[in-house]
């Protein structure tokens, strides 16, 4: 089947620009922060840039510090609010700095890593990582932190701290910071599992509205509750019609936050900016609640799954899983301009559609008042994209006024940016500015 045609049965195209958007972005100039000749002396004691007559510097990261965070023992490092870029051979340390700014976001961060892997191996098993994050308005700013905390009994729970004080969890800083990532472990990501494709718009998703992984952390631990008492043909009905309520409460929830997601997505027609240098990609989602939310109100599609678990529960433990639900559900990209899907696409294609659903989903939320600033996470991107490309990247970015952070193993792959970003070398368990 041709793609066009799979997209048109999925009843799912969409393909909405928006050149206005993408013109205002592109208007904007590269050196709207005219950050270019800030020295280290421009930066106080604390990290803080207190300099009035450059708050355009932006909301972001001023300073990091991690204490025995993965190969770190110990490091230091201060932000001047331009794009940075952390440039050093491979094991140097790179991506352990982008993972360590990700432990503000919700979930387990970039390497969706196990919170006893995070200490450093020669440490005590412990680890701290600290910031400042700047608001857009110059101000001091907010302490974040982000440590391990040892139980009784010899576990870990992940503690969050926030200006001095204890926080209930990362939650807390989801009105301060919104993370969006790319890395290269999502190189196969059109190939791979629907679970990782899923995974992709959840946390696009979560970008856009911070209560998503809460819908999702909830159906999870409902489905479990539920399959649990399954196979163990307990037929409990109370208990099971209670789960499959709250299942069909957070699922619907879920499948909405994808579709709204996907909306976004479509909203904004990423080859409009810098020439086309990314291609623009039409999304559609492949789910059972995602599809029933087109023709119906979310309580009905919550009655009816809550009818359609109920008559699946001797299939579900036959089974041994939930054979119905969002849990299931795929997203299907295609290249726009070609008409084809991105599993078929070029491996430079694919990639080039990936950055361009992050622009897309960066440049919807950057004009979206009142949410907390996006940080975008770049690892090893550049060394994919063409001179060309490369630049184009960077112009968007800029332009967006987002702060963002990049890795990569040779200088000369930013040599297009210049003292537009705030270069670092990496290397020796060390962080130095260039
Ligand atoms: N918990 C840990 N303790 C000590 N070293 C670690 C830990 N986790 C990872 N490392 C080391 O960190 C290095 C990888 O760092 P990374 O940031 O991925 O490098 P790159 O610069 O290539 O991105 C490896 O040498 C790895 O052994
Ligand atoms: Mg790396």
């Amino acid at each position: 089947m041709r793609a066009t045609e799979a997209l048109k049965e999925l009843g799912m195209q969409r393909s909405l620009t928006s050149d206005t958007d993408a013109e205002a972005v592109a208007r904007r100039a590269p050196h709207v922060r005219g950050c270019a000749d800030i020295g280290e002396d421009d930066i106080s004691e604390d990290g803080i840039d207190h300099d009035d007559s450059r708050a355009a510097a932006g909301a972001g990261f001023r300073r990091l510090t991690l204490t025995n965070f993965r190969s770190y023992a110990f490091a230091d490092v201060r932000f001047d609010g331009r794009p940075a870029t952390f440039i050093g051979a491979n094991g140097a340390g790179k991506t352990n700095l982008l993972e360590a700014l990700s432990m503000f976001g919700p979930g387990r961060g970039l390497r969706s890593a196990r919170l006893d892997d995070l200490a450093r191996a020669e440490g005590d098993g412990r680890f701290a990582v600290a910031a400042r994050f700047a608001d857009a308005d110059g101000d001091d700013g907010r302490a974040l932190g982000v440590g391990i905390d040892r139980t009784p009994d010899g576990g870990a729970a992940r503690a969050c701290r926030l200006d001095g004080a204890t926080a209930r969890g990362p939650i807390a800083f989801a009105d301060i910071v919104r993370f969006s990532w790319l890395t290269p472990a999502q190189d196969g990501l059109f190939t791979a599992a629907a679970g990782e494709r899923r995974r992709f718009l959840d946390r696009i998703a979560q970008t856009q509205d911070a209560g998503h992984s809460r819908a999702a952390a909830d159906y999870e631990a409902a489905a479990r509750q539920r399959q649990r008492l399954l196979d163990e043909r307990r037929g409990d009905e109370a208990w099971l019609s209670a789960l499959e309520t709250r299942m069909a409460e957070a699922g619907v929830a879920l499948a909405a936050g994808r579709r709204d997601a996907a909306t976004t997505l479509a909203s904004f027609d990423v080859s409009g900016l810098a020439d086309g240098a990314f291609p623009a990609a039409v999304i559609a989602i492949e789910g059972e609640l995602e599809a029933a939310l087109d023709g119906a109100v979310a309580a009905d599609v919550e009655d009816a799954f809550v009818a359609e678990l109920k008559a699946r529960r001797r299939r579900d433990a036959d089974a041994g899983r939930a054979t119905y639900g969002p849990h299931r559900s795929d997203l299907i990209v295609s290249h726009r301009a070609k008409g084809t899907l991105a599993r078929l696409c070029s491996t430079g294609e694919q990639k080039a559609l990936l950055i361009g659903l992050v622009l897309a989903n960066a440049c919807a939320l950057a004009r979206r008042a009142g949410a907390a600033p996006l940080v975008l996470l770049f690892d090893e991107i550049a060394a994919h994209l063409d001179p060309n490309r490369r630049a184009a990247l960077f112009d968007i970015v800029d332009g967006l006024g987002l702060q963002c952070f990049m890795t990569g193993t040779d200088e000369s792959l930013f040599a297009s940016w210049g003292r537009r970003a705030q270069a670092f070398r990496v290397e020796g368990g060390a962080v130095h500015e260039i």
